[in-house]
């Protein structure tokens, strides 16, 4: 979506940065960390385009933005939210918001863009006719990010937007942020709080002294004892802060986002391959997950060799052929119809419970438990890939029948879904859709 290459600023005869090269894709959180004085703000400034550049290439979905004006940028799709907030502390909310909309496409449909913002700030909502300037420095922040939505972005740059907050407003902001994220938005966030913003962003990049001088992924980068000790402030072994803090089990908010709220399902594969060791990794801990009377009646073929791939090839629907013959290893996901066999083995306690399984009589019911818990440790194992920084993406679109009888000939195993998994090109996802809230799915009795 943004590829920065090569760039370079100076201010006069000092350079305030050297050849940055970056990207953002399409729905990513990026996120640009580093010292005071490193350059985070002049880098956002040179990418809205308020700053000239000495050297290199912007661009933006194609586009060539090196001689784009800043006011030219929201046409292209590009919002910045700059540092201080910049509101008009005269003018009310609303005609604060209306400055964000000054583009023709965007200000045709003001009503719908400000009925659908407001929806992320309510606090905004109740305060569109007061003065801006009254208005308190959270609230004020979210009226700098409402604004910059109002110009219906595709990607958001916000520089340093917990300036001078509370801990307990920069929470709630970065929740805002989150769910903004949601709706498929792409956002680089120039931050302070290197620690909030590597919890919320994919990937992140350090700057120091006007050089990027690190980039990875943003929990491997919050990991990383260096970065820890110098801009984190904290101890380069210790707890990285909890989300959930109901229990003292419970695992960060980076490791949530691996494993559920960025991970995505990919389509689009890397050339990088995924080895023996880390397959046997991935079986070790999905095994881990429970299965009724421990019946663990997953079998999983992973198939990795161009001839392993071509005999799937023949059972894939046409949706299906291109990513799996491109994935580093497609697992089949199976079960056991005759699971019940390793029960005295799996049930050592209690191996009797082998009889619920066995006869004609029970033969419904075991098909049925192979069938549940044989799903159920499919999704272990694509959340134990995760877990192992591994991508994946899952397929039904296949035909059961075919892929039995090219790999379970004997009848007695079942295939039930595919996982590809390898290293998905995040720049390939699309915007990430939506889910159901609490209320429309769950019941609280
Ligand atoms: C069991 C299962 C079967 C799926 N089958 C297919 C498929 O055949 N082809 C495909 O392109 N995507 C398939 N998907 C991917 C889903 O469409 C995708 O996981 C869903 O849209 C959520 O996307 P996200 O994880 O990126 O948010 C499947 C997913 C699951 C879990």
């Amino acid at each position: 979506m943004l590829e920065v290459s090569g760039l370079s600023v100076s201010y006069g005869a000092a350079p305030a940065l050297r050849d940055v090269s970056l990207r953002v894709g399409a729905g990513e959180i990026v996120t640009v960390v580093g010292p005071n004085g490193a350059g985070k703000t002049t880098l956002i400034n040179a990418i809205a385009r308020l700053l000239p550049l000495q050297g290199g290439d912007l661009r933006f979905n194609g586009k060539d933005l090196t001689e784009t004006e800043a006011h030219e940028t929201a046409a292209h799709g590009i919002a910045l939210v700059p540092e201080g907030r910049r509101l008009w502390g005269d003018m009310t909310v609303e005609e604060n918001l209306d400055m964000g909309c000054y583009e023709p496409t965007a200000r045709a449909r003001r009503r719908e863009t400000l009925e659908q913002v407001l929806t992320f700030f309510p606090v905004v909502a109740e305060r569109l006719k007061a003065r801006a300037g009254t208005l308190s420095g959270g609230q004020q922040q979210m009226v700098a990010i409402a604004r910059a939505l109002m110009a219906r972005p595709r990607l958001l740059l916000l520089d340093e937007p917990s300036l001078g907050l509370s801990p307990l407003i920069v929470e709630e902001l970065f929740d805002m942020l989150r769910a903004i994220h949601a709706t498929g938005l792409s956002i680089l966030l120039v931050e302070q709080n290197a620690a909030r913003a590597l919890e919320i962003a994919q990937r992140a990049y350090v700057l120091e002294d006007g050089r990027l001088v690190n980039e990875g992924s943003a929990s491997a980068l919050l990991a990383d004892p260096r970065l820890r000790e110098a801009y984190l402030g904290l101890s380069p072994t210790s707890q990285v802060k909890t989300e959930a803090k109901a229990s003292p089990m419970a695992i960060d908010g980076s490791a949530l986002d691996v494993i559920f709220r960025k991970a995505r399902s990919h389509n689009v594969w890397l050339d990088k391959p995924v080895s023996d060791e880390q397959l046997r990794a991935l079986y070790e801990l999905m095994k881990w997950g429970p299965t009724s009377a421990n019946s663990t009646p997953a079998r999983i073929v992973f198939v990795r060799s161009r001839e392993g791939k071509e005999r799937l090839r023949p059972a894939l629907w046409p949706l299906n052929v291109e990513k799996t013959m491109a994935a580093p290893v497609t697992a089949i996901v199976a079960h056991d119809s005759e699971f019940y066999e390793f029960t005295p083995q799996l049930m050592p306690h209690n191996p009797a419970v082998q009889k619920a399984f066995l006869g004609p009589a029970k033969a419904a019911f075991a098909a049925e438990t192979a069938f549940r818990n044989g799903t159920l440790q499919g999704a272990y194992l694509i959340l134990a890939a995760r877990a192992l920084g591994l991508d994946t993406g899952a397929m039904s679109g296949f035909d059961n029948a075919k892929v039995d009888a090219e790999f379970f000939p004997e009848g007695r195993v079942k295939s039930n879904f595919l996982v590809n998994i390898g290293y998905g090109d995040h720049s390939k996802l699309h915007p990430r859709n939506p889910r159901l809230m609490f209320d429309e799915v769950c019941e609280i009795v």
